[in-house]
């Protein structure tokens, strides 16, 4: 959510700046602006709109000049996307530039408290900027020492920021540069979340950053630096790099990176390898990220299978799970916080704990799990679930569940995250740079490692080994299945042009596909904005069902399995309705003939492995809908991939 990049170096500033932006667009696509210093002024471009449309041509027409630079990629909170509210957003003086990422919760306040100052955009940014303005002219005026310009900075009607209570002495701005000086003032005074960089027209190879709740790393590089909200942005530039932590401020030049904490008089700061593969993240001969990633499902799958499978012992192994097998086993419950299609993942997850291990399981969203007092005992295992490992919910589930003293576990994509850094242990899913807005492999991998964590708490309690080593075989034979369901590729998109005019869906599962159908209908409606619905099946005629009629299609997952007869009477009901239905059911299942109008078929697996066959067509329904609408799969409207907003 928002993308920042900053870079202080010997290059030009301009083409590396929108060369990480492209990278980051994901993150967010509302607008995109990038600032240059050259000649002891800031040279700024910035435009509502996509990079192509918007910044990149106005770079092309003025190309900016400077060494020291930084940029931004909008997901818009405060003010609507337009050229005003786009970053950076600069201080009165017009010679600090910011951009940021996050949520400044107090800005009104703090606007409040700056008279006479007169503001370009509604947005909470450019109020820091100010704010960091107002600091950085007392320094320079000498008027105070840096710790009383923090004092200064409190006065009657202060808003309470979480720095508040620290005592000045402990906030390490003595002998820090100027500008991350001002910097640290103007934070201790915000409420709210960020990950900034900053930039000076009087400071020509000065690059400041902070974090706060918003993901923000340093590219370490020979004669040059980067700030970069993730690794993607940068990646090509350098392989080493610091994730910094909560209330760590940074001041780049070419040669140095300094490292302090406002939150302790030490930061603690360690150079990590990134393991990026770059080409990864690049679309290759697809016109979308979305279908590339949906391809690379088989090989996905297999990457969170590998060296994890325990054939003797009919179980799986993890290496970093950080819990012995007396502990997994002491556990009684466990308490899943997640968000979007994590949330959804979760929930084939619950199906699977409960029926491998017996173990109570709670789905929570982690936006309502962070702020209810949810019972928690002694023996409950908190499991977060995420693709960025920087979904704020999510986060602040994980950092509740560690307050009140319980171990925390994590299934996550992006190595180095947050979320993978603040767990107690857990799973990475390997699945490699996930782009695409709309999450595709990110699902199947984690439904992948739950199948495997769910058999380990099962071996460990009751399930069988005959019925484990089956589930062992089944997953196996997964990808080369999921193989299968891409070869039909070409008839999925034929039904998806026949229904791409449908203004509602319906989607329709029981029990392990009743999660798939809800993830069915997030892809349709967040890539084509068509209405879509999930809905366990039976439960459609207590109310839904008063909106078939026969422009209303629905796709019901119907495998030939121990429901088969409750799901075909379900299907009937919307056949009598005139409902249009396209049924997903097993290979070989000839009975559907006649009573429905498209079959797309899969091949025959376990019944808690359906769910990772069955969601691959809908991915390619959703996609192909999308893409006959006009719709930009890579970049819904309205949304970004990472959000690190509450
Ligand atoms: C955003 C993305 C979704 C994703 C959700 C949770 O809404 O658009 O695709 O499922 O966040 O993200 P996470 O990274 O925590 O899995």
């Amino acid at each position: 959510m928002c993308g920042i990049i900053g870079y202080v170096g010997r290059k030009q500033a301009a083409p590396l700046v929108l060369e990480g932006l492209r990278r980051l667009e994901y993150r967010g696509y509302d607008s995109a602006g990038l600032s240059v210093l050259r000649d002891g002024r800031l040279h700024t471009h910035k435009k509502k709109g996509k990079i192509d449309e918007g910044l990149a041509r106005l770079l092309q027409a003025q190309p900016l000049e400077g060494v020291l630079g930084l940029g931004h990629t909008r997901w818009a909170t405060h003010g609507p996307p337009s050229d005003e509210n786009s970053h950076p957003h600069f201080d009165q003086s017009g010679r600090i530039a910011v951009v940021h990422n996050g949520v400044i919760e107090n800005y009104e306040r703090l606007k409040a408290r700056l008279p006479g100052h007169t503001f370009q955009s509604s947005t909470d940014t450019e109020v820091l900027a100010h704010l960091i303005g107002v600091h950085y002219d007392q320094l320079r005026e000498g008027k105070f020492s840096g710790s009383q310009v923090l004092k200064s900075s409190g006065g009657p009607g202060a808003a309470r920021s979480p720095l508040e209570n620290l005592q000045p002495e402990n906030l390490m701005t003595q002998g820090a540069h100027p500008l991350a000086q001002a910097v640290m003032g103007a934070l201790r005074e915000v409420i709210g979340a960020y990950g900034l960089a900053v930039i000076c027209a009087d400071c020509p190879d000065v690059l400041v950053g902070a974090r706060r709740g918003s993901p923000l790393i340093v590219g370490v590089g020979q004669g040059e630096n980067f700030l970069a909200s993730d690794a993607t942005a940068i990646a090509t530039h350098t392989r080493e790099v610091i994730y910094l932590n909560d209330y760590d401020v940074v001041t780049l030049t070419p040669e140095r990176v300094d490292v302090a904490s406002l939150g302790s008089d030490t930061a603690k700061v360690q150079i990590s390898k990134l393991e990026f593969d770059a080409e990864a993240a690049e679309r290759g001969n697809f016109p979308h990220f979305m279908l590339k990633e949906i391809f690379e499902q088989p090989r996905t799958v297999e990457n969170a299978l590998r060296g994890r499978l325990n054939l003797d012992e009919a179980t799986a192994n993890f290496g970093g799970l950080n819990m012995s097998l007396a502990e997994l086993r002491a556990v009684d419950r466990i308490v899943i916080p997640a968000c979007g299609t994590s949330w959804h993942a979760a929930l084939v997850g619950e199906h699977l704990f409960e029926e491998f291990a017996h173990l109570p399981t709670e789905v929570e969203y982690a936006s309502e799990f962070r702020y209810r007092n949810a019972p928690l005992e002694k023996h409950t295992l908190v499991l977060v679930i995420t693709q960025s490992g920087e979904t704020a919910d999510t986060l602040a589930g994980l950092r509740e569940s560690r307050r009140r003293g319980h171990k925390v576990l994590a299934l996550c994509n992006v190595v180095g995250s947050t979320i993978a850094r603040e767990a107690d242990g857990g799973i990475y899913l390997h699945a490699g740079p996930e782009i695409g807005v709309a999450s595709t492999k990110a699902f199947t991998s984690q439904v992948t490692a739950l199948t495997l964590l769910a058999l380990l708490m099962g071996r460990i309690r009751t399930l069988a080994h005959s019925r484990a080593l089956q589930v062992i075989r089944a997953l196996e034979a997964v990808p080369r299945q999921i193989e299968t369901i891409l070869a039909q590729d070409d008839a999925i998109r034929q039904i998806a042009l026949k229904y791409a005019q449908a203004e509602d869906f319906f989607f329709l599962g029981r029990q392990y596909n009743f999660p798939v159908a809800l993830e069915g209908a997030l892809k349709l409606k967040e890539l084509s904005y068509i209405h879509a619905e999930g809905y366990p099946a039976a439960e459609m005629k207590h109310g839904p069902i008063a909106m078939i009629d026969e422009r209303t299609p629905t796709v019901i997952l119907i495998p030939a399995d121990a429901l088969y007869e409750k799901s075909f009477s379900n299907l009937q009901e919307i056949k009598a309705r005139q409902g249009p239905i396209i049924a997903v059911t097993t290979e070989g299942n000839t009975g559907l003939a006649g009573a429905v109008n498209d079959v797309i078929c899969l091949p025959a697996t376990l019944e808690p492995l359906f769910p990772l066959l069955a969601v691959v067509p809908l991915q390619l329904l959703a996609y192909h809908i999308a893409v006959a609408r006009g719709c930009d799969v890579d970049k819904p409207r309205n949304l970004a991939k990472s959000v690190t907003v509450e």
